[in-house]
């Protein structure tokens, strides 16, 4: 058998965190971890990578027990498929900083008007919005600097811009992917299938499936128009996707969803952000643990299966180092959350977003920029996600986010001694 000539090492580095009865060891470097029983993670700790597994085995079972042989084998023949030794060949990889995803904000305006709105919409907003013909060259740029980017259409209410559906068909044609961010109640039930052929994904926003839950936050009458796409859409065969901010009004409906789309919706939950009008309204907000409580009710996983791979460090959010974010007027920004004069990267009216994306300085950013990160043992697991909350809440880019530990860092390490 291959791996019983193997000399496993394991990094000096490793961290060990004795949790119930499991152990959990974690190489904060590659990244990967395991979890293992306390007997098996003595074993493990101690390997120098100057004994074979066949010599391993042997001198754990003294009594030469072949259950107890084959049941050490197959434990280490998994062990190295999960990549936790130094002594195994798979290369790391890194987080890129190509450009993948750029949010068209088409219009400030929007039909309803959510208490926590991020980006204060407003119907009356006299933001001046750029043409289509403006959108179009800046996707056609886009797809020179990575024919693989992506386009999201979000605002305000992306529908309500004139020339909508034309951009759409345009982006389309030019084989570039896109994605839609709505609240659903001004698409017509008859452009569903237009929808379908459109956009790659699409995202709808809803805080709760019960008319009063959902008024408190998103606008009396918003679910009956919104339910009836969403509805319309998986009528179709689309799989919406349907977004929900969470919020001291809806915290103890979120299960309503799933029990009455069960797998026919992706959900997406996310906190409010203590920002736009959700500072007008933070005390709908919630501390990480109550967010932590509310989602457990879920029963779906906290944090996304993509965020937890081995051997792939992750370092940043995505911030200005993959995202970019332009403003109807088109001013540019790393991040759609992130709409806010320290940050504006340029406008598009003098200058080509190739350039503004090249001077980005938040390309090289990293977690290991974050002075409360930088020693944190799953930090390349992690990423140090929202910079956008970290900078409303902690007041820079560079501190905590502010759901870490009791959201961040106990789904992390909760998901790892899961799997
Ligand atoms: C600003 S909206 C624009 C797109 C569209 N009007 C909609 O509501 O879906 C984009 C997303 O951000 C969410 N959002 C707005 N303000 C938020 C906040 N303060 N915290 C968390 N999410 C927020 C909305 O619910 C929506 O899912
Ligand atoms: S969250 Fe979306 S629907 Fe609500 S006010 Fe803001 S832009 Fe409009
Ligand atoms: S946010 Fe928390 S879990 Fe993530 S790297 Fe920073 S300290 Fe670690």
């Amino acid at each position: 058998m291959e791996v019983l000539t193997k000399k496993p090492q394991m990094t000096k580095k490793i961290i060990r965190k004795d949790i119930a009865n499991k152990v959990l060891l974690i190489d904060p470097d590659k990244p990967s971890w395991v979890t293992v029983s306390k007997s098996m993670a003595d074993i493990l700790c101690k390997l120098d990578g100057n004994k074979t597994v066949e010599k391993i085995v042997e001198e754990a079972n003294s009594n030469k027990n072949e259950d107890i042989s084959n049941k050490l084998i197959a434990g280490f023949e998994k062990l190295y498929k999960l990549d936790i030794f130094m002594d195994d060949i798979n290369c790391n990889d890194i987080q890129s900083d190509i450009l993948s995803q750029v949010y068209f904000n088409l219009t400030k305006k929007c039909n309803l008007k959510c208490v926590y709105c991020y980006t204060r919409a407003d119907i009356n907003s006299n933001l001046i919005e750029k043409p289509l013909s403006f959108w179009l060259d800046n996707a056609l740029q886009l797809k020179k600097i990575n024919p693989q980017a992506s386009i999201c259409f979000t605002g305000g209410e992306a529908l309500l811009f004139d020339g909508f559906w034309e951009l759409a068909e345009n982006i389309k044609n030019n084989n570039i992917s896109l994605s839609l961010i709505t609240n659903g109640t001004v698409a017509k039930v008859d452009d569903v299938h237009r929808f379908k052929s459109l956009f790659n994904k699409i995202k709808i926003s809803l805080d709760s499936l019960n008319e009063d839950i959902n008024a408190a936050t998103r606008g009396i009458g918003s679910l009956k128009k919104t339910k009836k796409f969403i509805d319309a859409l998986i009528s179709i065969g689309v799989k919406p996707t349907i977004m929900v901010v969470v919020t001291k009004k809806n915290l103890k409906e979120l299960n309503d969803f799933k029990r009455v789309y069960g797998n026919k919706v992706f959900m997406v939950y996310q906190p409010m952000y203590v920002m736009g009008r959700g500072i007008d309204n933070d005390i709908l907000g919630l501390t990480a643990s109550e967010y932590y409580d509310a989602i457990e009710m879920t029963k779906i996983d906290k944090m996304k299966e993509d965020k937890m791979k081995r051997n792939f460090k992750l370092m940043w959010c995505g911030m200005g180092r993959n995202v970019l974010s332009i403003e109807s007027n088109g001013d540019v920004y790393p991040c759609h959350l992130l709409h806010h004069e320290n940050f504006l990267l340029g406008n598009l009216n003098s200058e080509k977003i190739g350039d503004i994306w090249l001077k980005s300085p938040y390309r090289k950013y990293s977690v290991d920029n974050i002075e409360e990160c930088c020693a944190c043992e799953i930090k390349y697991f992690c990423g140090a996600p929202c910079r956008a909350r970290a900078f409303y809440v902690n007041g820079s880019i560079l501190a905590k986010d502010p759901m870490c530990p009791d959201f961040i860092k106990r789904s992390h390490i909760e998901n790892m001694l899961k799997s």
